[in-house]
């Protein structure tokens, strides 16, 4: 793969430097092209610098566009694991298919990453609960503005050293029940990782944040009645010693935690169900003290979690606002996996080579 140098070398942040999410950027980028006459071509490794578009890009006027995110984390015997790359690349040609984008080749994707993290990984931070957060993303840059799918594209890989992506890091998250706007319906692009999905959802997000909540708890579009996800994360609840979340039913993101997360509770023996759950069932539980835990599962967002929802104008402090046991066992399995500090049953760790 061709590789591109910088001539010099950006300036990392200081150890010790709070990161937050997605502040930071690294020296380099992997890129690849997509034209009808070449299909994807010209995959290389280059300078993570700004690139210039014409205004008439389609991706800046209709959105075709999907992403993933991923992380990388640095192991105790020095060398680099990603969690899970291969169902990352797999839902993300997932998303091309519904985007009408081409699917790309998962192996080009793969082996240009690796080489990026080889090239990058000084910039892996290694404070506890940080990260390298890896987006692939792939723009529409056809220069036209019919509303017709594109037949060029930039597949980008960029990478930033992250930290909690809640500002009050593990902290339990507020959540606000929304059922005035919706996120996603069945049929619509609720299930893939497109991009208009998080602009959709800003709105209702930005008056969440207004009254002092981190994130919206959205229903289903048709009747407000059942709990879908928070955007950022799926939603588990504890009910009654039985772990419950939302099935997907096509408006939900299947997410790779949650899936993970799925495997160890049935190892663990833990009754874990996928199956619709209603904002009603969910506040009774609250009311007749079933419901033990609730917490989200993202890549960003690791496992966190849920300390408080408010449902219809009322508050719900859900296990006293902490932490629960079953959300700190899947917390402790899945980063132990991904810092290497845990044996890997599940062969989830990618270490590059
Ligand atoms: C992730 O968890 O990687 C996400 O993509 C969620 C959010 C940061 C957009």
């Amino acid at each position: 793969m061709e590789i591109i140098r910088r001539k010099q070398l950006k300036e990392k942040p200081a150890a010790g430097t709070p990161l937050g999410f997605g502040h930071y950027f690294t020296d380099y980028m992997f890129t690849m092209k997509y034209t009808a006459e070449e299909g994807w071509h010209d995959a290389k490794i280059e300078p993570n610098e700004p690139k210039p578009f014409d205004l008439a890009t389609s991706i800046f006027h209709y959105a075709q566009g999907i992403f993933e995110g991923m992380k990388a984390f640095r192991q105790p015997d020095g060398s680099i694991a990603v969690f899970r790359p291969d169902e990352n690349w797999a839902r993300m040609n997932r998303s091309a298919t519904r985007m009408c984008i081409p699917n790309f080749p998962e192996d080009v994707a793969e082996e240009g990453l690796e080489e990026l993290l080889k090239l990058d990984g000084g910039w892996i931070p290694t404070q506890p609960g940080t990260a390298l957060y890896i987006r692939p993303t792939i723009v529409a840059t056809r220069v036209m503005l019919g509303v017709h799918a594109s037949t060029e594209y930039l597949f980008f890989i960029i990478l930033s050293p992250v930290g909690s992506y809640y500002a009050h890091g593990l902290e339990p998250t507020k959540l606000i029940v929304e059922d005035h706007y919706t996120r996603a319906t069945i049929g619509g692009t609720g299930e893939a990782k497109c991009l208009g999905n998080y602009a959709a959802s800003m709105k209702a997000g930005e008056e969440a944040e207004e009254k002092g909540f981190d994130q919206v708890l959205w229903l289903d579009a048709n009747e407000k009645k059942y709990v879908e996800e928070v955007g950022s994360m799926n939603m588990f609840f504890v009910i009654g010693g039985e772990v419950v979340t939302p099935a997907l039913v096509g408006s939900i993101l299947p997410g790779i935690t949650r899936k993970s997360c799925i495997q160890v509770l049935k190892d663990k023996n833990i009754p874990v169900c996928e199956r619709r759950i209603s904002i009603d069932e969910v506040i009774a539980a609250q009311k007749n003290g079933t419901l033990d835990e609730a917490f989200g599962t993202g890549t960003a967002a690791v496992i966190s979690p849920v300390g408080l929802i408010r449902y219809q104008g009322v508050d719900y402090a859900i296990n006293g606002g902490k932490m629960g046991p079953i959300t700190k066992m899947l917390y402790d399995t899945i980063t132990g996996i991904q810092y290497g500090t845990a044996p890997d049953p599940y062969g989830w760790r990618k270490i590059v080579k």
